[in-house]
């Protein structure tokens, strides 16, 4: 596109030099100059407006870290436990949607919808203090897994069992230093990513912090013109906060200021919502979130739950959630459940199938308790 915009302007500029010297009228030079500004600066916003839309293919993108195309995980998951070993055909780059020759908006929902994330021997490791206190295993390595689009990962465990850590390792948000060592493989659509490279995905912190004196609708509207003020217009911009808006059921509270614990506002529910809502304006195909029912009361859970599981169900989203203490009615909306503990694997499979898991080590759950407890 570069290229075509420079071969472009170098003969509109011959064509100008030619045209000058036969008319050798300065108004006209002046027209045609003006014209080229304006073609080439539309041709500009049109590049602009397709690179969004660019991380579609990060799967196959070299400059994103993807390096090969690799069975990897996808050939050992079933090893982990029985349940959710079903071969993966999304590896297959014809399943990759590009968004080039799509209107914006309705290209948007489409393009991110495949995206399945594979993940194993994952290892963090915290330096000794000195040579007398030895390296802490974070994780051991033992972490493996596959979250597969329109479906739901839950990661649970303990407290202090390295829940939070993995997530930031899949989603290749922990930055290596010294002190910390991260290793493993991780697999988007079956492509290996390299090193820690960042997924495609929108990551939920468990805390997030808002603006409180803006409303609902102010928080979307500045967040979708810094994410999006490039590439799309104003009206274009509108559609997608009332989208947005309407997705994740704020609507009727778009005039509510967010507030925060001393400023009354949202309800701790909505907050969450309008957090997954911020994070979904670049459509991205996973969604890795740490603890988002934590501190709402039931009601809500299951109403931020509930919306997770229309995103995988309608929009094919793959999600990854670290839960904790959930309901029962909650825990089975999740399909899959990883269970660590300590930083080890403890179960990986279907979250139908724990209890049958824990029977045969011998550990029986009494029929009316909550699985997860
Ligand atoms: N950057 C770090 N430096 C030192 N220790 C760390 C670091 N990151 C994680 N840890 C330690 O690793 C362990 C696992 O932390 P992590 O936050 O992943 O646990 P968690 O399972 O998410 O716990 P919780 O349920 O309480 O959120 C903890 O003991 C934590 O103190
Ligand atoms: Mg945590």
């Amino acid at each position: 596109m570069g290229i075509n915009l420079i071969m472009m302007a170098s003969e509109l500029q011959s064509l100008l030099d030619a045209l000058s010297t036969n008319m050798r009228t300065n108004a006209s030079i002046y027209f045609i100059t003006l014209t080229v500004i304006l073609i080439a600066s539309q041709l500009a916003r049109v590049q602009a407006q397709r690179s969004i839309f660019s991380i579609g293919s990060k799967v196959t993108d070299p400059k994103v870290g993807a390096k090969k195309k690799t069975s990897g995980i996808f050939a050992s998951a079933a090893d982990v436990d029985g349940g959710n070993n079903e071969d993966s055909e999304s590896g297959d780059e014809d399943d990759v949607i590009y968004a080039d020759d799509e209107d914006s908006r309705t290209a948007r929902s489409e393009v991110f919808q495949s995206c399945e994330v594979g993940f194993e021997n994952i290892q963090i490791v915290l330096q000794g203090k000195n040579k007398k206190k030895p390296d802490r295993h974070i994780l051991d390595g033992s972490l493996k897994g596959i979250a597969k689009p329109g479906r739901m990962l839950a990661i649970m465990g303990p407290s202090g069992s390295g829940k939070s850590s993995l997530i930031h390792a899949i989603a290749g948000r922990i930055d290596g230093n010294k002190k910390i060592t991260v290793s493993g493989q991780r697999y988007v659509n079956g492509a290996e990513l390299a090193g820690d490279s960042p997924l495609p995905c929108a990551f939920i912190e468990q805390e997030v912090n808002f603006f409180p004196h803006m409303t609902v609708k102010e928080t979307l509207d500045f967040r979708v013109e810094l994410k999006l003020g490039s590439s799309l217009g104003k009206s274009a911009r509108d559609a997608v906060v009332l989208d947005l808006l309407e997705m994740l059921g704020l609507t009727k509270s778009a005039d509510t200021i967010v507030g925060n614990t001393k400023v009354r506002g949202l309800s701790g529910g909505e907050r969450k919502r309008l957090s997954i809502a911020c994070e979904l304006i670049s459509s991205p195909p996973v969604l890795i979130l740490d603890e988002p029912t934590s501190g709402l009361d039931s009601y809500q859970a299951g109403q931020v739950t509930d919306f997770l599981r229309k995103l995988a169900d309608e929009q094919g989203k793959t999600i990854i959630s670290v839960i904790h203490q959930p309901s029962q009615s909650v825990f089975e909306k999740f399909d899959d459940l990883l269970l660590v503990s300590e930083g080890r694997l403890m179960y990986y499979g279907e979250t139908s199938k724990i209890r049958q898991y824990l029977s045969g080590l011998g550990y029986n759950c009494f029929k009316d308790t909550g699985t997860a407890e």
